[in-house]
Order: structure tokens, then C-alpha cells, then sequence
């Protein structure tokens, strides 16, 4: 049976795609056909490289002003598309190609800090400065809205009073890495 095709979006560092990656390494049933980024010099593309997986840089132009990625994406024919660090907003047009199919991590429990310019350290600060006790991860579907789509799981971290945004960026990068590959794979393993 053909494995099913998980294409990657990614924005930065590109730590989330590494780890899905590796988790992947040895499935026969999943493989990555591309990572994407629309960040010409994203560290994303150094990772990928080392890896040996495909990964390509697309533009505005080719996201949203062209056909170029949605035929792109057409021809893949993915079984998902997960935005790992991925910091633009989806066009309406990869949205009703690819129904049910397209989901986004964040890194902190929405409905809460999510939305436009809630991205990275911007939500672990203003989760520090709320001085909320837990923080956490929510993985949803995408909409045209950002962080808006149903959730489809979230898990918790602890914030201690002393904790530092680089902290609470390290719980939930830990937590990401515990689950995101895993909530992949269940979502995969559903599908016909
Ligand atoms: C992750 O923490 C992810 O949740 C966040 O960007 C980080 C990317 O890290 N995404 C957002 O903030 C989206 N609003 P990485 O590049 O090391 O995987």
C-alpha cells in the first residue's frame, strides 16, 4: 500500500519538523513528501537538508497570489498537512481543498492567547505576565481564522512562579515533541 503523504509548513527553527521526522523514520505506512517554508533562510531548511527531506521555499506570490501551492499541494494529493511553526495564515482556497485535512499546534490552551500576532515568545510572555499556573499545547483544525478551528487535543504543562519565558517555551516545546507526532499518527491511522 502506498504510505500516506504528510507535508510539513514550518516558519523558524523547525524543531517540531525534526521531531516528527524522526519519529516517522522507521513507519513504512507514513512519509514525509515536503516540507514547506516560506522563510527563504528558516533554520527549518538547514534541519531538513541534514535529514535528506524535501523541503522548498515558497513566496506570498506562490502562497496566495497564484495557484502555485494549492497545485502543488494538488499534486501531492497529502493525506495531511500540519503547520509545525507555521506563521501565515492559511488562504480560503488551500482551506476548501483540503477539508478536515490541514492542522496547526499552538503553543499555549486556546481559546486562550491565540490569534493573529500570538505566536512563539509572544504567548509565553503574555501567558508569564497573566501569571496564569498551567499553560500547554492545543493542537486544532485550520480555519480562514487563526487558532479558531476545533480542537482536536490539548495536554498541560505546570508554570512555576519563577519560571522564565524560556522555560515555559521549554516545558511546551516538550510537550510538542511528546505529542504532536502522536496525534499525527492517530489522525493518519483514521483515514481511509
Ligand atoms: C512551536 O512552539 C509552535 O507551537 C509555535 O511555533 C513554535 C515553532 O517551534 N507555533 C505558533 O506559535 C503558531 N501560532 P519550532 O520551529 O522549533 O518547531
Amino acid at each position: 500500500m502506498k504510505p500516506k503523504q504528510l507535508v510539513l509548513l514550518a516558519s523558524g527553527s523547525g524543531s517540531n519538523v525534526e521531531n516528527i521526522a524522526k519519529y516517522f523514520e522507521t513507519a513504512s505506512n507514513i512519509t514525509i513528501a515536503t516540507v514547506l517554508t516560506n522563510k527563504r533562510d528558516a533554520k527549518v531548511i538547514d534541519r531538513c537538508n541534514r535529514l535528506k527531506i524535501n523541503c522548498l521555499y515558497f513566496n506570498k506570490q506562490a502562497f496566495s497570489e497564484s495557484d502555485c501551492i494549492l497545485n502543488l499541494l494538488k499534486s501531492i494529493n497529502p493525506d495531511l498537512i500540519v503547520l509545525a511553526g507555521f506563521l501565515w495564515k492559511i488562504p480560503e482556497k488551500l482551506i476548501l481543498a483540503f477539508p478536515n485535512k490541514i492542522i496547526n499546534i499552538h503553543p499555549a490552551l486556546l481559546p486562550k492567547y491565540g490569534g493573529k500576532g500570538m505566536y512563539g515568545n509572544h504567548v509565553h510572555e503574555a501567558v508569564k505576565e497573566s501569571k496564569d499556573a498551567q499553560t500547554g499545547i492545543t493542537i486544532h483544525y485550520v480555519t480562514a481564522n487563526y487558532d479558531e478551528g476545533a480542537i482536536i487535543h490539548q495536554a498541560t504543562t505546570k508554570i512555576l512562579p519563577e519560571d522564565k519565558v524560556e522555560q515555559i517555551a521549554g516545558k511546551v516545546h516538550q510537550l510538542e515533541y511528546e505529542h504532536f507526532p502522536k496525534v499525527i499518527e492517530g489522525l493518519l491511522s483514521k483515514e481511509n
